[in-house]
């Protein structure tokens, strides 16, 4: 069984469709569909925007289904101006750049209990990732940090900042969350963004217009993924 959650119905709503031998199951708000996808034992949710969101229905995945590994997909702001719309940025860690126990002799940034700044994904699953988008076309790769927040990222002054700080090539509002939860149960995570807007003044005209066919290309990769 493998676990593939998206922030909306958008960013999953094309493997859902893939989706055989459909099952569901509530836990509290969150709805699992589980089934088979591509040949391989499933379960899909749609979490809802924002970190908390994320880890409870993370946790909830991973008690009720027991998945081997964990993958939050979708759509992201770009974390670096060398990092366009269209582009597909992998995790090599996630952060939660919102977090902030400075003032009591923390560095910014530091989870307390997991202690970590830089939750780390698997490696194996990642080269796994970068391998199937490799194989789109027109598509370029990144890899390393994609920053997490309870915050649509509107300001290009923000994003340099946040760039800055944690050296993101992505920011969005799932993957750090999902990553500590995965982290916190022992079980293997991805976290692998489509990118929909700028995360500048712009981002309020181009997430709509791009959203769609940015979080269409997170779903192809899955495909390829789940295919090889
Ligand atoms: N998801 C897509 N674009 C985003 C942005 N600019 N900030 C946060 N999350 C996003």
């Amino acid at each position: 069984m493998i676990g593939l959650i998206g922030a909306m119905a958008v960013e999953v709503e094309a493997l859902m469709d893939k989706l055989t031998e459909r099952r569901e199951t509530t836990v509290g708000m969150d709805t699992f569909v589980s089934g088979k996808l591509f040949g391989q034992e499933a379960v899909l949710a749609v979490c809802g925007p924002g970190k908390i969101n994320a880890a409870l229905c993370a946790q909830s995945m991973i008690l009720h289904f027991h998945p081997e590994w964990v993958l939050n997909l979708g759509v992201a702001g770009a974390g670096d101006t060398t990092v366009s719309i269209g582009d597909m940025v992998i995790a090599a860690a996630a952060v939660q750049h919102d977090v902030d126990t400075s003032p009591i002799g923390d560095p910014v940034g530091m989870v307390s209990k997991i202690n970590l700044i830089e939750i780390p994904c698997d490696a194996a699953l990642r080269q796994r990732l970068v391998k199937a988008a490799s194989s789109l076309p027109d598509v370029k790769v990144h890899e390393g940090v994609i920053a997490t927040g309870d915050q649509f990222i509107n300001d290009g002054g923000v994003r340099a900042r946040i760039h800055e700080r944690f050296h993101a090539m992505a920011v969005e509002m799932e993957g750090g969350a999902v990553a500590q939860a995965c982290f916190m149960h022992g079980v293997p995570c991805g976290v692998l963004r489509s990118i929909s807007d700028q995360a500048n003044g712009q981002s309020e005209m181009d997430y709509p217009t791009f959203t769609h066919l940015a979080a269409a290309h997170s779903q192809q990769v899955v495909e390829r993924l789940l295919r090889s």
